[in-house]
């Protein structure tokens, strides 16, 4: 038997690529697929590489139906969808860790919790480590993501991420003479 998957990279050519992936891990989070509720995200990218816009994704396919907005001035967004718990930080404007212990945030991390959080390198070392850690860097075309698990849960997840079929290459040029 081949070792368990600890990591995936992926192409992501286009943002409904990104929103595709993001749908993938609601059922893994909500409990809709069969497992535990719950689970903690690190999301890393530098500006613009999509932290956000997969976060919405995922948020919408769990059923939010509000404006789910960037919580990148106020740390923290979070929702509630019947029993599922959702909290959403942006650490970009951290500075102060006992920002973070005054506002009780380390309650939030609850083992059934649904917590993603951007960039969470910010924090230093104020939280443990995540079940997945899913990093975005900008390639042609799009973005590459890499998944990888931290916990016993990411790694389960990981094993139920189907990726997207690879983009089709353009068909060979004629050969000369022909
Ligand atoms: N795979 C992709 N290819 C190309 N564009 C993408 C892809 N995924 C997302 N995008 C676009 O990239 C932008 C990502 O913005 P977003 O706010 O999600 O970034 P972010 O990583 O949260 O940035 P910040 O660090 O400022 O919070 C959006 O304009 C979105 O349309
Ligand atoms: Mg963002």
């Amino acid at each position: 038997m081949s070792a368990p998957l600890r990591s995936l990279t992926l192409s992501l050519p286009d943002e409904a690529a990104t929103e595709a992936l993001a749908r993938q891990f609601a059922p893994l989070v909500s409990g809709a697929g069969g497992g535990p509720v719950g689970g903690r995200i690190h999301l890393q990218g530098d500006l613009g590489a999509g932290k956000t816009a997969f976060t919405r994704a995922l948020l919408r396919e769990c059923g939010i139906t509000g404006r789910i907005k960037s919580p990148s001035y106020a740390l923290l967004e979070s929702y509630k969808v019947s029993n599922l718990y959702f909290y959403h930080f942006d650490f970009y404007r951290f500075t102060d860790s006992r920002e973070w212990l005054d506002a009780g945030f380390r309650d939030l991390l609850r083992d059934e919790a649904i917590v993603l959080i951007e960039w969470p390198e910010r924090a230093g070392g104020l939280l443990p480590p995540p079940d997945m850690q899913i990093s975005l860097v900008y390639a042609e075309p799009g973005r590459e993501v890499t998944l990888t698990a931290h916990t016993a849960r990411g790694q389960t997840w990981l094993n139920a991420i189907v990726p997207p079929p690879p983009v089709p290459s353009p068909p060979a040029a004629p050969s000369a003479g022909a």
